[in-house]
């Protein structure tokens, strides 16, 4: 310990900006509500540093100046732990988790209901972190139980971890336990860093987590973007006898807040086992959209007096239960690779898998993406494969159990020629994606360009689905876009499963799509790159098609946002016969837009820049948006400058901090509705 009394001034100055720093790191890393900027925390660190190195023998090891250790180890240290760190029962049905309830009263000879905590299920690496006197002085691995893995360096970069904890009122020694998990947007940015690099990706946050924790050298967990969440406490020594642990888990946590932890934000008190059921199901609904993995949910009972006459059986507390989501990933068999080809041409492979239960549904197909993803994964047909499928998105290969490879394994040959309509398949020099150079020739493209040009955000035409859509390709009633406005109620009426009353709907329905927008018209032309929003930015820029169509590659890079690439793929598209030709028997059959142009510029929210984030409960985020737009105002999908305001919902994360930091307004749904109220949207329209 050095003589502080040497330099009282000094020391004190030290204490005052260490204790400033670490305020401020827990209103950032664990509040998520920082009240200083970034460059104003980097400052203050700066200036502790600069003294730390005038004053070296002042230099404490809780000082935020030494979360990174310089030295890397050469092995883990085995820590004996003080109390076993258990696992917890699974309840994998609504049954189950009834049964326990059913358990919990049997044994505590009651017949009143009983109250649960109910936590998310993270999805990373169970921790121990011992304090002592309010400074943390060992991280632990969970290890088996009884001995775990010192990884205290590791542990101290971790930003949402207090080397010194907050407050006044902690006991002497505190062991906290928590899980250590990697968000998915910072595993996502990581994995792209990676791919970029040439360096090998990880399959999960979760491995990516455990990845990060097990290096020998600090300096690299430092980079990887961790966090801790802190769900109980181990050992508990030196309370008074006026401050003592709290008589139920919710308050526990609490406190660790209080010390400086992170806690859930999901945690919720349950009073009964239906309010359990309910959460488990709110949650489920909103999985997808939280900034992290869960697998499950825990349900605890809350009181520790309970939790104490409940006790363990084998490795597990009779008071608590992790009620298991389905998974989201496993292992199945690559039967085969076919190729499917968009509406651009774009050649994809698709695997056919051997049907596996996972992420709720049988999948039997996932994406392979392109070439460099096959040969990234290294995956061959007959491959035993890990398949992921989350939330609504299709379905990926995520990685290969090489040692499960039979000896008859396949190379994926690429076709050189479109399996669609013989058309050569192209891969442009720097393109992962090759391409089948048939255009409206292939059929595929054909059906593809109309099913994209009848949809829902392009022109509308209500019941006219992707099974009609091949069909008509099929049976050559349609050839180009102008073809559907040419169909007769007779040749509908006549398809399978089709009467005259649904010939007469899809009639009526093409009838009604001809009033459009010169924005919707635009993105309906299925241009490369040309989407809704820069359909949108055409529209406002030039006010009429024709001045559109006619400008030239110079001209159309002048639009907002509008590069050399999307300009270089509208001027082609203009440029091709047959696409003009499509262009003046679509404005024959009757296509129109009334002229918006003088109305746009007046529009409510003109130049006002929106940023949707977390869940919208009431809205679709469709809707919300589509509604924006109309009202005149940009969406855009990140933070910046020049974001006017942010619509932040329950699980909104970093674009919400980055929001805060900005010191841009934040809106909720409810501000969003009455916005809309106000601009004359009714609920009907709303919803
Ligand atoms: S409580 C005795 N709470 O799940 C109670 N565990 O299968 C021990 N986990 O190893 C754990 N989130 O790594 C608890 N909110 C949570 C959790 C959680 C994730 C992990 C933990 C543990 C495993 C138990």
């Amino acid at each position: 310990m050095p003589n502080l009394s040497l330099f009282p001034d000094v020391a004190a100055e030290l204490k005052q900006l260490r204790s400033e720093i670490n305020y401020h790191n827990n209103r950032y890393h664990t509040l998520d509500d920082p009240q200083i900027s970034d460059a104003e925390y980097d400052r203050l660190l700066q200036k502790l540093k600069t003294l730390e190195t005038q004053y070296p023998e002042l230099i404490t090891p809780d000082s935020p100046t030494q979360r990174v250790g310089a030295t890397p180890l050469s092995e883990f240290v085995t820590v004996v732990h003080e109390m076993p760190m258990l696992s917890l029962d699974n309840a994998f049905s609504d049954d189950d988790l009834i049964a326990f309830n059913k358990r919990v009263q049997d044994r505590l000879k009651s017949v009143d209901e009983i109250e649960f905590a109910c936590e998310v299920k993270l999805d990373g690496l169970a921790v121990s972190l011992l304090y002592r006197d309010g400074i943390l002085v060992r991280g632990a691995t969970r290890g088996d139980g009884t001995n775990g893995e010192d990884i205290t360096q590791n542990v101290r970069t971790i930003g949402s971890i207090p080397l010194r904890l907050l407050g006044e009122n902690f006991p002497q020694i505190l062991e906290v336990r928590g899980e250590i998990y990697m968000p998915k947007a910072g595993f996502n940015k990581f994995n792209e860093k990676a791919l970029a690099a040439g360096e090998k990706l990880f399959i999960n946050p979760r491995n990516a987590a455990a990845g990060s924790l097990r290096q020998l050298d600090a300096r690299i967990t430092a980079i990887r973007p961790l966090e801790m969440c802190a769900y109980s406490v181990g050992l508990v020594e030196g309370f008074t006898e006026e401050n003592k642990l709290p008589n139920c888990h919710t308050d526990i946590l609490a406190a660790l807040g209080s010390w400086g932890f992170l806690i859930n934000r999901e945690l919720k008190v349950a009073h009964n086992i239906d309010e359990c059921l309910e959460y488990y199901r709110t949650i489920q609904l909103k999985r997808s959209d939280l900034a992290y993995d869960i697998d499950g949910i825990v349900f605890k009972v809350n009181s520790r007096k309970l939790q104490e006459e409940l006790g363990f059986i084998s490795r597990a507390p009779r008071w608590a239960i992790a009620y298991k989501f389905p998974a989201q990933e496993e292992t199945t068999i690559l039967l085969d690779v076919e190729f499917q080809v968009g509406r651009t041409g774009a050649v994809t492979p698709v695997a056919r898998l051997q049907p596996v239960f996972v992420g709720g549904v049988t999948v039997s197909n996932a994406t392979l993406h392109n070439r460099d993803e096959i040969n990234r994964l290294g995956v061959k047909i007959g491959d035993t494969v890990i398949v992921l499928r989350a939330g609504d998105v299709i379905p990926k290969i995520l990685a290969v159990i090489e040692s499960k490879r039979p000896a008859d394994a396949r190379d994926i040959i690429f076709p050189e020629h479109c399996p669609v309509c013989g058309s050569k398949v192209e891969t442009v020099p720097g393109e992962a994606v090759a391409r089948c150079d048939g255009g409206l020739i292939c059929a595929a493209q054909r059906k593809e360009a109309i099913k994209h040009f009848v949809s829902r955000k392009a022109m509308n035409v209500e019941g006219l689905g992707d099974k009609l859509v091949e069909q008509l390709v099929d049976l050559a009633l349609i050839n180009n876009l102008a073809d559907i406005y040419k169909l007769t109620r007779e040749q509908l009426a006549n398809l399978e499963r089709m009467g005259e009353k649904s010939a007469d709907n899809i009639l009526a329905a093409l009838d009604v799509s001809k009033k459009t927008t010169l924005a919707k018209f635009i993105y309906a032309l299925g241009i490369r790159e040309v989407g809704e929003s820069t359909a949108r930015n055409f529209a406002k820029a030039y006010g009429t098609f024709e001045a559109f169509a006619g400008s030239d590659e110079l001209g159309l890079q002048q639009v907002p946002d509008v590069g050399p690439v999307v300009a270089h793929f509208v001027f082609e598209f203009f440029q091709q016969e047959n696409n003009r030709l499509a262009i003046e028997q679509l404005k024959a059959a009757g296509i129109y837009w009334p002229d918006e142009i003088a109305g746009m510029v007046d529009l409510p929210l003109a130049g006002l820049t929106y940023v949707l984030t977390g869940t919208l409960e009431a809205l679709d985020r469709d809707d919300a948006k589509a509604h924006l737009l109309a009202l005149g105002a940009k969406v855009s999908g990140s933070v910046s400058a020049k974001t006017n305001y942010v619509v932040a919902g329950p699980g909104a994360g970093s674009k919400l901090q980055k929001a805060e930091e900005l010191g841009i307004k934040i809106l909720s749904e409810a501000d969003l509705l009455a916005l809309f109220t106000q601009h004359g949207l009714t609920q009907h329209e709303q919803t």
